[in-house]
């Protein structure tokens, strides 16, 4: 099963989605950039749950708040302590260093050499900040996007007329310093995140952490996620961030096992509370009965990369001969990628029958301007029709559209369907009502 992760990587990387960071200069551990259909499907994962948690709901709004805080934050939010740090032993022999809580016995998996002290590795990359030397601010690159959220909960409060319970969302960059990066995008030093901090009355946490959780696990399968392959996993209360109350996972059946996708965390009012007494600005919140309290925070926190990653490999289907029985298949096994509509980098493809007949080649070329800006749309024209839709069914193309002899006549143009193969004639005025209609 490990072995999907590797089949996973070289395909992200031979089809353009991920490649690792730096390559040429033979790779930047933890970090990976994404290529062209990587970027529009973060993109469409990131445009989805935007819709689904801010555009979709009257009490929720978005911000996008800075990377770099004053270091303040951070003392205040308890990031900069042990709380914010994993458990790490140093081999005595080969000085590598471990997470404890990955470790089956007290040996150095790498040497069998004997292992030293227990030691907490704060997670959070220090920065300067600043041009004159001697005048550099230290402060940090952030660890959670949320705690932008927190230093505007007041400002969306007042500014919005925001009444609890209501939300505020961000999607962005979070750096973590981790000390055993591993599984390919699911765990990097740079990665991003994609938050909501739901403020409520302190009475109403269990509530709103029960509905929040079924809504999280649904958005997943909404977008196409085998239900068999996602669960809840509830953190035992010694396990707990030094920020929660309660926190249960959102966990994905991964070739290594479940593991984290997202997490739905009950922070209580540790963030409103610290930050209120180490900045002295009041945000507490008054309620029309003139009840005063500070809201506590239901927290849905999940990464896109792990999103990225999840919905790519629940989507990776081989199958050994190929679907085609009519024709003879030119590979030994065929890729698809059944991702969803909404989120599959290229929405239609334009192929001409041939590339060697002007005519046809220009109508193409006409259909293709004709729809680019309604849909993520790619001209191909090398290699033989079946061969294109191979290629098209691999990086997950919703449909692909074939300019023919017969188009130039009447018209019409044939446009096949990822998943059932099915062919359509379809008029090209009706082109995009007719591809607008599917993609609803
Ligand atoms: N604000 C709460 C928070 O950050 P977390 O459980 O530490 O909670 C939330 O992180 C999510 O961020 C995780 O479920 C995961 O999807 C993503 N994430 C965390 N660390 C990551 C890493 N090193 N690489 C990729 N994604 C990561």
């Amino acid at each position: 099963m490990e072995n999907l992760l590797q089949k996973i990587t070289s395909f992200a990387k031979q089809k353009g989605f991920v490649n690792q960071s730096s390559e040429i200069y033979g790779g930047f551990e933890s970090c990976y950039d994404y290529g062209f259909l990587g970027t529009e499907l973060k993109n469409n994962i990131k445009k989805q749950w935007w819709k689904n948690m801010v555009q979709m709901r009257e009490n929720i709004v978005g911000i996008d708040s800075s990377i770099l805080m004053s270091p303040k934050v951070w003392e205040a939010s308890g990031h900069l302590t042990a709380g914010f740090a994993d458990v790490l032993v140093e081999c005595k022999e080969c000085h590598k260093r471990f997470r404890k809580d990955y470790l089956k016995n007290n040996k150095c998996p790498e040497c069998g050499g004997e292992l030293g002290k227990e030691k907490k590795f704060n997670l959070m990359m220090k920065t300067s900040v600043g041009s004159v030397e001697d005048k550099k601010a230290v402060t940090y690159l952030r660890g959670e996007t949320c705690q932008g959220i927190f230093m505007n909960y007041e400002f969306m409060r007042d500014s919005m007329r925001m009444k609890v319970p209501f939300g505020i969302a961000q999607i962005g960059k979070a750096f973590r310093n981790e000390i055993t990066p591993r599984y390919f995008v699911f765990k990097m030093r740079e990665f991003e995140q994609m938050e909501m901090q739901y403020f409520v009355h302190p009475d109403k946490t269990k509530k709103w952490f029960d509905w929040w959780k079924e809504e999280r696990i649904n958005w997943y399968i909404n977008l196409g996620v085998n239900k068999k392959n996602l669960k809840f996993r509830e953190h035992k209360k010694d396990k707990l961030a030094h920020y929660a109350k309660r926190a249960i996972d959102i966990e994905y059946k991964f070739p290594w096992g479940w593991d984290e996708i997202e997490g739905i965390h009950n922070r209580g009012d540790w963030d409103l509370s610290t930050h209120s007494k180490h900045s002295g600005k009041d945000l507490y919140y008054d309620e029309k009965s003139n009840k005063r309290f500070i809201p506590h925070v239901i927290e849905t926190s999940a990464g896109v990369d792990r999103s990225f990653l999840v919905f790519l490999m629940d989507a990776y289907e081989e199958v050994k001969g190929g679907r085609t029985k009519t024709t003879k298949s030119t590979k030994e096994k065929e890729i698809i990628l059944k991702i969803d509509k909404k989120i599959t980098p290229i929405k239609v493809a334009i192929l001409p029958l041939v590339k060697n007949k002007p005519k046809i080649v220009k109508k193409s070329k006409q259909i293709f301007d004709l729809i680019k800006p309604y849909f993520m749309s790619w001209y191909d024209e090398v290699g033989s029709i079946g061969r294109r839709y191979r290629r098209q069914d691999e990086i997950g193309t919703m449909w692909c559209v074939t300019i023919d002899f017969d188009s130039l006549k009447d018209g019409a143009v044939t446009v096949r369907d990822r998943n059932t193969m099915k062919q359509e004639r379809i008029k090209i005025k009706n082109l995009i009502n007719y591809l607008q209609e599917k993609l609803k």
